[in-house]
């Protein structure tokens, strides 16, 4: 393992590109994801020998309930899977798992199983996954924005106390520092409503790769690029 001097405290990952990785190789859909699962663990266990302190996975969008239902299905059914499999790891690595997204749209089990889990290792210590569930990045400004309004007219607040601190204390990702690595595979050089708010300063690293071919090197890789960066936060 190369020695970092600067190792991005968070990493946020938009996986991309499971379902052209497997009809290039003429297979259904649902085996490209399948294939993507073994990329998460792969990267999750990279991350942790790196030191990197969070990994923010955009594993299902808010718009992703748009995709027919079987595609749905199995998505949900892989995310069990990887739920139930990963749970001794998380133990194991010492890895403390977060969701963010609108949650109360997941199948049942799902759900029970994932607040099982966030409970079983909530004082882990050594990284924190979090995974972006029924996501949307302006879903959860809005829901943010409707919290502080309901504030404000229940007079808790007053509306010019709201700030940058502020709001992000009301984002689901209260607590997590922002991104400072955004990777997208597939070499789509969009954002797909993920952590809008959150990604302000962050690096973007493109990747030509679909997500089931992104292992360890090419997270080594991305985050040489990342350290490459001269990060300025718009000062000089
Ligand atoms: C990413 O791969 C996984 C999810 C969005 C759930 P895609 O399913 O978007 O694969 P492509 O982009 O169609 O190749
Ligand atoms: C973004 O990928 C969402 C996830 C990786 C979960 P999509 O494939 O859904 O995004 P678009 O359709 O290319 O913007
Ligand atoms: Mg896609």
């Amino acid at each position: 393992m190369p020695d970092f001097p600067d190792i991005p405290r968070h990493i946020a990952v938009i996986m991309d590109g499971n379902g052209r990785w497997a009809k290039e190789r003429g297979l259904p859909r649902r085996e490209g994801h399948r294939a993507g699962a073994e990329s998460v663990r792969e990267v999750a266990d990279t991350c942790i020998e790196l030191g990197v302190k969070y990994l923010t996975l955009y594993a299902f969008s808010s718009e992703n309930w748009n995709r027919p239902e079987a595609e749905v299905k199995a998505l949900m059914a892989l995310l069990d899977r990887f739920l139930v499999e990963k749970s001794k790891d998380l133990k194991k690595q010492n890895i403390r798992l977060q969701a963010i997204g609108q949650l109360d749209r997941l199948p049942v089990k799902t759900r029970a199983l994932l607040d099982k889990i966030m409970a079983q290792t909530a004082d882990h210590t050594a990284m924190t996954l979090v995974l972006a569930l029924s996501y949307g990045g302006r879903e959860e400004i809005i829901s943010a924005a409707r919290s502080l309004a309901a504030e404000a007219v229940a007079g808790t607040i007053s509306p010019d106390q709201i700030d940058c601190t502020m709001f992000a204390s009301h984002l689901q990702t209260t607590g997590i520092p922002d991104p400072d690595l955004l990777i997208r595979t597939s070499g789509e050089m969009r954002v797909s409503n993920f952590l809008l708010w959150q990604i302000s300063y962050a690096e973007i690293v493109i990747v030509k790769k679909f997500w089931p071919d992104f292992r360890k090197n090419d997270l080594i890789e991305a985050v040489r690029e990342y350290q490459l960066r001269h990060r300025r936060f718009g000062a000089l």
